[in-house]
């Protein structure tokens, strides 16, 4: 079966950012994002696309606008104009990410069939969210914690579910 990735880091009140950035830095998470989704294509909203300094290397990304004229000139992208055409560049992969925002998972939910969420153990004022999912469809498969350290402000735990056939 091909798996279809949410990729999420969310504080316990599901913050997700603020200002078009990231809440917090954890080094160890961006790690362990670089070395699962390196070698994959990467479903993204525009809004985070245009969040990151540059593309990823190593990475395909696939972009959500709405805006017909949008255009990024970089061999590693791809512009689309709805999840469905997104869905449709992965469908034959077995591995592929969706990597956000708040408006992109909201949609992806009802597609992927695996969620890797970092749980980063702290309230935050975000204006981004990552959506409530239902627990019957979903199953905790594996939990890892992290502890706070002096690289890293907040502990988090790094858990995958997996979705109910
Ligand atoms: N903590 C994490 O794991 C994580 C991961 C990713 C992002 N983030 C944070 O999340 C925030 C960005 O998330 P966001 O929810 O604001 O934005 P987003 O989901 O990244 O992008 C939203 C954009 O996607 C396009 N879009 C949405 N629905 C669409 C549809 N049905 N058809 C076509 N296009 C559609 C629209 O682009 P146009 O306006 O161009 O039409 C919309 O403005 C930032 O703060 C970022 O740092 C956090």
């Amino acid at each position: 079966m091909n798996i279809l990735s949410i990729i999420a880091a969310a504080a316990e009140n599901n913050a997700l950012g603020k200002d078009n950035d990231l809440l917090w830095h954890l080094p160890d998470d961006f790690k362990r994002f670089k070395s699962l989704t390196s070698g994959h294509k990467i479903i993204m909203g525009r809004k985070t696309f245009e969040s990151f300094p540059k593309p990823l290397p190593n990475r395909t990304h696939i972009i959500i606008t709405r805006d017909k004229n949008y255009k990024v000139k970089h061999e590693d992208c791809i512009v689309v104009h709805s999840l469905e055409e997104a869905l449709n560049l992965v469908k034959g992969d077995p591995l592929s990410f969706i990597i956000g925002g708040g408006e992109i998972y909201k949609l992806g939910l009802e597609f992927a069939n695996q969620i890797e969420l970092t749980r980063v153990h702290g309230t935050f004022e975000g204006d981004t969210f990552f959506p409530e999912f239902d627990n019957d469809k979903w199953q905790l498969t594996k939990e890892e914690y992290h502890p706070k350290d002096k690289r890293h402000k907040y502990d988090f735990t790094y858990l995958t579910y997996t979705k109910n056939q």
